[in-house]
């Protein structure tokens, strides 16, 4: 061998041997160096070497300089190929939510198998060590449950998590959801349309206004018979005003004719006591401006309702919610001020002004005008609220010309609980002391459900106290039109399935006039004052208002309307989803049965079809060769249409025939089954 080669066959024993070497060296890999944005949590942004907060991880008074601060329920799937050999961590809850009561659960869950858990944990619990060998493992999610008593202050910390990797230097992390947005509703046909709900409750002398909401092109005429003779049809706008005297039920039939066609559909007023007759449709404006409203930003909400198109899918109310008042504790000038005048009239705050202009601005636009406040002394936001004051604000209120009240418990645990008006706002009480039970948490419902009957206007009543003590069971006795069965939503998958998850209990008393609220809709740029894309993916967004409608849930946009994006307006602008939540029926969805994370529920309509939404709690896509009909009450001869595509699927014999179905993760199928006469 000469030199030359001798050199070669050196320096190739060189590098072959450095390659092994390369290959099984082992070496630390800091969780924190991994890219954490993939994590899902319930609250807030993944922390890098910081509690969620933003502060040094502390678990009971230690400190830890690495780690990944997160909140519950909270998920990282991070792939490992088979690299790793261990991985160690000292798991526990944040000092930083002292004077809370939050419990959580760490898990370690290896190709799809539960490895190891925590245990619950508490706050002021030492940091719990762990351990694991993972050798062979593909795929490690680690977990933080909301350990069985709801997600509420559960900052949680991966402390000093690291993870001993041979021949890698670092591992991908990966949110499995696919995050590409997709269209799915066909564009609205230029011919005419009519998309208004079916049926439309007013009471007795009521002004009455109704818009016949219609896709297609313009101009459009608009035409109605058998109208009652105290009510006309705007034929350029197809709204309908006036006012009927005496209860009774009229059939009507619209008409909607442009230059490529005509269009007609029937719809029932019925003149009673009851109102809302299916689930109000609307914008509000709290999950989008929060304490940043203002009249400006309502009036420009407005005409986004009506410029998107939205407002020919039926979407009506325009809703403010807290911060149109004078604030107690605010340094910002524009909502200081005195709250009432001298006669105890409540006060807008300079923001708004005159409340009577925007709710003509609203009307004006063929729209509908909302408002909020509470029953204690202030809001939750530490705004003037009406204890005391109830018959006055809900004259005021009609006066004004608004349309709807949502009206938020909030500091009325403290009138219960005999603690000073001004107690600074920690006042959500969930729980409080005084008196029984029930009657305690009706009656300032009761009063002012009584004062907004007395009004010679109909004011849709939205009762907002988070569900407690079962309040669809006695929400229509004190003239509730709608109330809320959570706590508030927030823009992550694990609020949006935790809240759908807990839905059922009050299904049975929804009826028209009478809806459970889940809560606004997360969907577009929200942010309660931190304007940003709804963190949910896009097959959790189909999910999201699949479900909303399934329900029959009051459905209020919850974004920035001019910043509505081709996606979310598509989202928004589906006729035949929003049919089934208008539904006249107006049953609520249950689920009727579970495979694996597949949830199917099911909602009977008026036309004896059935809305079924075949939903995939699951990280995996779900494929079903489905034949469990009679389980969801379909028998027989049945057309099926997939109701997100705007398209018949299939006809079959549901009594032997099966459907395939393939579910996106997080996803959703919509169908409408049809008993074929
Ligand atoms: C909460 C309510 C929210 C929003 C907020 C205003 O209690 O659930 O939807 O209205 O108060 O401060």
């Amino acid at each position: 061998m000469n030199t030359f080669k001798l050199f070669t066959f050196a320096f190739l024993l060189l590098v072959c041997n450095s390659q092994s070497i390369a290959q099984t060296a082992t070496k630390t890999v800091w969780l924190d160096e991994l890219d954490l944005s993939a994590a899902t949590q319930g609250y807030g942004i993944p922390g890098k070497n910081k509690s969620l907060d933003g502060k040094a991880i502390t678990i009971a008074g230690k400190t830890f300089e690495r780690g990944f601060g997160t909140h519950a329920e909270s998920s990282l799937l991070i792939l490992l190929n088979g690299k790793a050999s261990t991985f160690a961590a000292q798991v526990g809850i944040d000092d930083e939510i002292k004077g809370h009561e939050p419990a959580v659960e760490f898990k370690l869950v290896a190709d799809g198998k539960n490895i190891w858990s925590s245990g619950i944990m508490r706050l002021g619990d030492a940091a719990k060590p762990c351990k694991v060998s993972l050798t062979g493992v593909q795929k490690l999610e680690l977990v933080v449950t909301d350990g069985g008593n709801g997600n509420y202050y559960d900052h949680a910390d991966w402390a000093d998590a690291r993870f001993e990797a041979t021949g890698v230097t670092t591992f991908s992390t990966i949110n499995p959801i696919p995050g590409i947005p997709y269209i799915l509703t066909p564009p609205p046909s230029p011919l005419p349309k009519i998309n208004s709900a079916a049926v439309f409750g007013v009471r007795p002398g009521s002004p009455f206004q109704f818009m016949v909401a219609a896709t297609g092109d313009r101009p459009m005429k608009f035409s109605a018979k058998g109208l009652p003779k105290s009510l006309k049809i705007d034929a350029k706008t197809g709204l309908i005003t006036g006012s009927i005297s005496k209860s009774g039920t009229f059939n009507v039939a619209l008409t909607a004719t442009n230059a490529k066609g005509k269009a007609t559909k029937n719809m029932r007023i019925v003149c009673g006591d009851k109102i809302a007759l299916t689930p109000p449709m609307g914008w509000n404006s709290w999950n989008c401006f929060a304490d940043q409203v203002s009249a400006e930003k309502v009036m420009r909400a407005a005409d986004a309702m009506v410029k998107s198109g939205l407002v020919n899918h039926g979407w009506t109310y325009i809703n403010i919610d807290d911060f149109w008042q004078n604030n107690r504790d605010s340094k910002d000038e524009s909502i200081r001020g005195p709250f009432r005048d001298d006669v105890g009239n409540i006060i807008a705050n300079s923001r708004f002004g005159d409340m009577k202009a925007v709710a003509d601005y609203i009307h004006g636009l063929g729209l509908k005008a909302g408002l909020y406040s509470s029953p204690g002394p202030w809001t939750c936001g530490g705004c003037a609220g009406s204890y005391g004051y109830e018959k006055q604000d809900a004259q005021a209120y009609a006066g004004w010309g608004f349309d709807y009240l949502k009206y938020d418990w909030c500091s009325y645990g403290n009138v219960i609980d005999g603690l000073p008006d001004n107690d600074p706002y920690k006042v959500s009480s969930l729980s409080y002391k005084g008196g029984d039970e029930l009657t305690t948490a009706i009656k300032p419902f009761q009063v002012m459900g009584d004062a907004l009957k007395a009004q010679p206007r109909d004011i849709v009543y939205s009762l907002c106290q988070y569900g407690m003590s079962d309040v669809w069971k006695w929400g229509d006795a004190v003239g509730g039109s709608a109330w809320r069965t959570t706590n508030d939503i927030t823009d992550t998958w694990t609020s949006v399935k935790n809240i759908a998850l807990m839905q059922d209990p009050a299904a049975a008393w929804a009826k028209p006039g009478n809806w459970n609220d889940p809560d606004m809709l997360v969907l577009g740029t929200v942010g309660w004052g931190n304007p940003h894309p709804s963190k949910l993916r896009p097959d959790e967004q189909y999910l999201h208002f699949s479900l909303w409608c399934l329900f029959s849930s009051p459905l209020l946009i919850g974004c920035d309307m001019e910043k509505l994006d081709a996606f979310t307006l598509n989202l928004l602008s589906n006729d035949e989803v929003i049919a089934i939540d208008q539904d006249p029926l107006g049953k609520q969805a249950t689920c009727l049965q579970t495979i694996g994370d597949v949830r199917v529920y099911v909602k009977e309509l008026e036309d004896g079809s059935r809305a079924v939404g075949f939903c995939n709690f699951g990280l995996e896509i779900a494929e079903l060769n489905y034949d469990d009909f009679s389980k969801l009450g379909i028998q027989g001869l049945t057309s099926v249409r997939d109701l997100w595509r705007q398209k018949d699927i299939a006809s079959i014999n549901s009594d032997k025939d099966a459907l395939p179905l393939i579910i996106p993760a997080h996803g959703v199928v919509l169908y409408k089954f049809s008993p074929k006469k």
